[in-house]
């Protein structure tokens, strides 16, 4: 029997609604720094899938080597049926585990921001899965989920993958981990994985590439903001860039005004002075330690299971239990 159901909760005038909000608090703060989930309409997942294969970038297959290594473990260490995934994407290497934990009946809910995402991938996993249960929800996982209604008897599994933890700055991860651990169940399970602290070259090439696929997501972001705001911004006219933030643990991806400039905003009504050589902070992506993130967990209530690392790539993988 296939099961596929579809739950948008972002309808168009709730995302137009928090994208304006979003755009213009953090335009006219200082320094300029807006929430990075704006970057995924299509084009933007598309791009964000090339930067996964990119030979800089090294977060994507290390995690998809650690979940090669221990899918199976975890598996029998969760015993789950159900998978809720947050910000799931392409859920490329959310197959492993999947398949790990038998895809018959097994109810899976991706969740991301992305509609075009979750219906590609939608499609594709009930063709190799025609036994899954699937509850694709566009949500946006900042806020209070409301999960579709799962098996009460069996664990669920939690899976926060990719490092997108680390696209929470420190003081809202706090937060973010203990409402997660507040709709989990004594005998629920989170896999968090987490890009580590590496030497400062490295951070840095991750998120500026020599092929500038990064530029190119980093610069998308105004493309989005001309067709979703009436805005006028010119992408030759910032600058790409990465740089580490020692004292915040974190790689910040900047636009960098070329000139100084006025942009207007018709959506906002709004025009927003850039100086010459002046940063927007479009993203930032925390390096983690793997005692650093078990002592964010802890204070979340979730306790470490089991961790696994690559330390040549610089990832770990923690499965964390609600009890
Ligand atoms: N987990 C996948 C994709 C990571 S990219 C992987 O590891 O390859 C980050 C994903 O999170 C994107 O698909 C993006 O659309 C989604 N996302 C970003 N911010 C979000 C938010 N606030 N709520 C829901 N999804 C979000
Ligand atoms: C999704 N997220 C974890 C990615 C990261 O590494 O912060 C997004 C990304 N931005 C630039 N490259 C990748």
């Amino acid at each position: 029997m296939r099961t596929y159901g579809y739950t948008d909760t972002l309808p168009a005038e709730h995302y137009a609604r928090a994208l304006r909000a979003d755009i213009r608090e953090g335009l006219t703060r200082t320094p300029k720094t807006t929430e990075p989930k704006w970057f995924y309409d299509g084009r933007g997942s598309e791009l964000f899938e090339q930067i996964t294969q990119l030979p800089e970038y090294p977060v994507w297959r290390a995690e998809l080597g650690l979940l090669l290594l221990h899918a199976a473990e975890i598996a029998t260490r969760t015993g789950a049926r159900s998978l809720v995934e947050l910000g799931s994407g392409s859920s490329t290497k959310s197959k492993l585990i999947l398949e790990a934990l038998g895809p018959n009946g097994l109810h899976y809910v991706p969740v991301d921001v992305s509609a075009d995402a979750l219906h590609q991938a939608g499609a594709q996993l009930v063709q190799d899965y025609p036994g899954i249960a699937l509850h694709a929800l566009r949500a946006d996982f900042t806020v209070p989920l409301a999960l579709p209604e799962l098996p009460d008897e069996e664990p669920r599994l939690f899976a926060f993958l990719g490092s997108t933890l680390g696209n929470f700055r420190r003081p809202v991860r706090g937060p973010f981990l203990r409402a997660l651990r507040g709709i989990m169940r004594p005998e629920d399970f989170l896999l968090i994985g987490a890009d580590l602290v590496k030497p400062e070259p490295e951070m840095i090439a991750a998120y500026d590439d020599s092929q500038e696929v990064t530029a190119e997501f980093d610069r998308h972001l105004l493309r989005i903001l001309n067709r979703e705001l009436d805005a006028d911004f010119d992408t030759d006219a910032f600058d790409h860039l990465s740089v580490w933030n020692s004292a915040e643990q974190h790689i910040e991806m900047r636009l960098r005004s070329r000139v100084e400039q006025r942009v207007k905003i018709r959506g906002l009504d709004l025009a927003v002075r850039f100086e010459d050589g002046e940063d927007w902070i479009t993203e930032s992506s925390a390096k983690f330690t793997t005692d650093g993130l078990q002592a964010e967990l802890a204070a979340a209530g979730l306790r470490t299971d089991r961790l696994w690392a690559d330390t040549d790539a610089g990832f770990a993988l923690i499965l964390a239990t609600a009890h």
